[in-house]
């Protein structure tokens, strides 16, 4: 790929007017940037195309949903039928009870389902009924591992290490001014099987679940260690605890039954998102009938205008029986496509002379700045070059390539070898014109 001069007259005007209308000049602190935020006019399978006329290919898939690439031909045309025939009904229908049903058939843990809009909201769900369903009253959660922006679940997400406690005892770290004091919430560190023990014991009879994402992706790409989320199901088990997968960026992405399939554990509850819509605002909570019944009773309150609101279940539908019934093809595409850009980028960077991992499972991975032999938990990923990371995010958008920022690398069944070598070119180009270290 050639490197290109982008042309961003346009979306410097826009940025202008939004800064006095838009507070910080986005929808999402998610999209602030030192410079000019994208402007997108369009988006297409691999592609996407701001209000300037410059060309990307889309590694951040709108933070991760674009699983088909963007605007799969069967989403499309499913969404516009329900259009036509009906928006939004706030009451029950067909397709929300086969979409339920497909969901049992294809995750390990789902024996029945609650619909929400976003992952914010079903991970709240899960927090509620955990405790609901235990009567106890604390949450254990992982540092570095996110599950949403509201108050309660937004702690320890990327503190500042100075502030966040020993790293095998860290202490709660509120992500944002306006927190309420964190309450009954534990944090403990990811693949840390002896700290997790420990802080388990200390906390005996009163944590209702331990909560995590069982592929950090996060905070880069982190997977457990070999036997550390089975000892996580057994220390749940022995203490009566609920495990709960928060699988809003695993689900679907790494295998038809999400994180728990791919990983062979099941959790009590899990929740869904993003990539199970086809980018349509689709949320599940889903789980053990056992415990989902505690919700079935009325002992624990669920609700939302939008649940099952009919355009999104129907993208949800059209996207589903796609993973489900072309698996093979689907799976197979993501994991040729991801393994191959992994392959890629580290020898792109070796050739450079950057010290670089990369590392993942594939449909998601992540770049870190580093020379350390691996990334395991916050505390590593801390310590990489995160400003570095930054720069390079800047140099890729220059050549026509979007990546989560952080590092992070969405993959789609849109992306064709073409776009793997073209990318792998452009990556090489942007860390040969970044600033010495
Ligand atoms: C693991 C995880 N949980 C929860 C959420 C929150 O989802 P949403 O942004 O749809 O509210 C996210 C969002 O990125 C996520 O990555």
């Amino acid at each position: 790929m050639v490197a290109m001069t982008r042309s961003l007259d346009v979306s410097r005007d826009l940025h202008a007017t939004a800064l006095r209308h838009l507070a910080g000049g986005v929808s999402s602190d998610a999209r602030r940037t030192s410079g000019v935020p994208l402007y997108v006019d369009r988006a297409e399978g691999a592609r996407l195309w701001d209000v300037d006329g410059n060309v990307y290919l889309d590694f951040v898939l709108g933070q991760g949903p674009a699983l088909l690439g963007h605007c799969p031909p069967a989403v499309v045309e499913a969404v516009s039928r329900q259009v036509a025939r009906g928006i939004v009904y706030s009451a029950q229908h067909e397709a929300e009870v086969r979409v339920a049903e497909r969901l049992c058939s294809m995750i390990p843990s789902a024996e029945r389902v609650r619909f929400n809009t976003v992952g914010s909201e079903a991970a709240h769900a899960a927090w509620r009924l955990a405790r609901g369903h235990t009567r106890r009253p604390k949450i254990l959660k992982f540092e570095g591992h996110y599950h949403g922006w509201l108050d309660p679940v937004l702690y320890s997400v990327h503190p500042a290490v100075h502030l966040a406690g020993p790293a095998d005892s860290p202490v709660p770290v509120p992500g944002t001014a306006g927190q309420p004091q964190a309450t009954d919430l534990v944090i403990a560190p990811w693949n840390d099987l002896d700290a997790l023990t420990e802080i388990m014991a200390e906390h005996a009879g009163e944590i209702a679940a331990v909560v995590c994402e069982p592929v950090l992706c996060n905070t880069g790409a982190i997977e457990p260690l070999p036997g550390f989320l089975e000892a996580v199901r057994a220390l749940c088990d022995e203490h009566g605890s609920l495990l709960v997968f928060d699988e809003i960026i695993t689900g679907f992405r790494l295998a038809p039954g999400g994180a728990q399939e791919y990983l062979g554990v099941t959790p009590d509850l899990a929740v869904f998102g993003k990539a199970m819509a086809g980018g349509m605002q689709v949320s599940a909570l889903v789980g053990r009938a056992a415990v989902m019944d505690t919700i079935s009773s009325g002992k624990v309150a669920h609700a939302g205008t939008f649940n099952s609101q009919p355009v999104g279940i129907a993208a949800a539908e059209a996207t589903l029986r796609i993973l489900d019934e072309d698996r093979e093809e689907v799976y197979g595409t993501l994991y040729a496509r991801g393994r191959a850009l992994m392959a890629g980028l580290r020898e792109a960077a070796a050739k450079a002379g950057v010290p670089m991992l990369v590392e993942g499972p594939g449909p998601v991975f992540q770049t870190y700045f580093t020379d350390a032999e691996s990334v395991r938990d916050y505390r590593d990923f801390a310590r990489t070059d995160r400003a570095r990371m930054a720069l390079l995010h800047a140099a890729l958008l220059d050549r026509g390539v979007n990546m989560v920022p952080r590092g992070l690398w969405f993959l789609s069944t849109a992306h064709t070898e073409a776009d793997i070598a073209a990318t792998v070119d452009a990556f090489g180009d942007a860390l040969a014109a970044l600033p010495l270290g």
